[in-house]
């Protein structure tokens, strides 16, 4: 028997906004799902929502005309136009609904700021006016080479960062290798399980996968397997492999994540570790993510940040996590693979959804976040907020009007 499509509402986050620079919908790009009856701002062929095939051009013979017309104009103009380098440039693409059926209210969290309820009038003001801007031109996102690599290699690559926009949203919940019971992750199991069906992977160690990630989870884990320092001890860039690629394997790893400090006391040891890292994770097709650490000696501007990427990615690291910085095109034109970026410590919740704006901008693959998603008041309502930038077309005001709205609902 044939299956019936139908809404789950899960779309209701997605819709896209009428254009109002005179364009049509269809002709600003927007795809239609008639089960849904909205609108969406996507590449893709169906609608994430009920799974029907999305339509690309009106319905009647006189609009379909109109929009042929216009396409034929523009391909007129675009030939025309002398483009610097179109391969270079790239559009934000589709809007991505969540992953999973449901939408879980945020678990409610000791209460960090009042300021969210005053601001949503203002951010909702700020949605609107921004809700007809046009997609935005990004530098180029440098994507993984999935066409040189062998196939188990690929597909876990193609777990992380995803082939339909080639952006990844990891969730960062690591921290407690070297920080302890960190503010607000003291009890992992709690913090990861409304969060899950959010992120692309998860980023954690394995005494936490272990714990507090059900098994039958189907994110991917990128699996720390760096570490061996503490905040209160000496020097924590004296870190070493932890953990055995037997184990990692056993963990069903979708990819190693492994610290590398440039330019400080155990540089060495730690780039060296990197080096060897990568030749075991390739015997069994596992990618492996450098993070580049900062610290109080370490800087965190594109000078440094480019020398510590680019030594990652000579070293063979298949992806590797840094910090945003000014100039950052700097950072992601020298680096021969895709770059994640890191949150860094709590800001307010604009603030880091501008960071995963920029980011994306500036070319990385999208960001590997913790402490501004699980620290926020509303941790489910702040990666949806993210997840609308990195997959989708919203920018940072729309996020954040879209955090304020899911804030208050939540
Ligand atoms: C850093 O090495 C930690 O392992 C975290 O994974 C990383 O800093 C990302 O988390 P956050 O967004 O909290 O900085």
């Amino acid at each position: 028997m044939r299956s019936v499509l139908e809404c789950k509402q899960l779309c209701v986050d997605s819709k896209a906004s009428k254009p109002t620079d005179g364009r049509g919908r269809y002709e600003a790009g927007q795809r239609r799902c008639n089960t849904c009856g909205v609108f969406f701002d996507t590449a893709n062929m169906h609608c994430q929502c009920c799974g029907t095939k999305l339509r690309t051009k009106p319905r009647s013979k006189a609009g379909k005309e109109r929009l042929a017309a216009v396409h034929s104009r523009s391909d007129t103009t675009a030939a025309e136009a002398a483009a610097p380098n179109p391969a270079e440039t790239k559009t934000v693409s589709a809007p991505e609904p969540k992953r999973g059926a449901k939408a879980p209210g945020s678990k409610p969290q000791k209460s960090r700021s009042g300021a969210a309820a005053t601001a949503a009038a203002a951010a909702t003001a700020a949605t609107a006016a921004t809700a007809a801007k046009p997609a935005t031109t990004v530098s180029a996102t440098r994507g993984p080479n999935l066409g040189g690599m062998d196939w188990g290699l690929a597909n876990r690559m193609a777990s992380i960062i995803r082939p339909e926009d080639n952006r990844a949203l990891m969730l960062a919940v690591d921290h407690g290798y070297f920080l302890g019971p960190t503010e607000r992750l003291e009890e992992p199991d709690r913090v990861i399980a409304p969060l899950l069906e959010y992120c692309d992977s998860l980023m954690l160690t394995r005494g936490v996968q272990r714990t507090s990630v059900p098994p039958t989870t189907r994110t991917p884990m990128v699996l720390r397997v760096s570490g061996g320092s503490s905040i209160i001890g000496e020097d924590l860039s004296q870190e070493d492999v932890t953990v055995s690629i037997q184990d990692a394997i056993r963990l069903n790893a979708s990819a190693l994540a492994l610290s590398i400090f440039v330019g400080s006391k155990y540089e060495y040891q730690t780039i060296a570790n990197l080096g060897r890292l990568v030749g075991q994770a390739q015997e069994y097709g596992i990618p492996v993510l450098a993070v580049t650490a900062v610290g109080k000696e370490l800087g965190k501007d594109a000078r440094y940040l480019s020398l510590a990427c680019r030594i990652a990615a000579e070293q063979g690291a298949h992806i590797v996590k840094t910090y945003y910085c000014e100039d950052f095109e700097k950072v992601t034109g020298s680096c021969p693979v895709p770059i994640i970026v890191a949150g860094g410590k709590k800001i307010p919740e604009r603030d880091a959804l501008e960071l995963t704006y920029n980011s994306i901008r500036g070319g990385a693959v999208g960001v590997d976040m913790g402490r501004n998603i699980w620290q926020s008041d509303h941790p489910v309502a702040m990666i949806r907020a993210v997840r609308s930038i990195v997959h989708g077309t919203n920018d940072a005001d729309r996020a954040y009007g879209m955090y304020l709205d899911l804030a208050k609902s939540g």
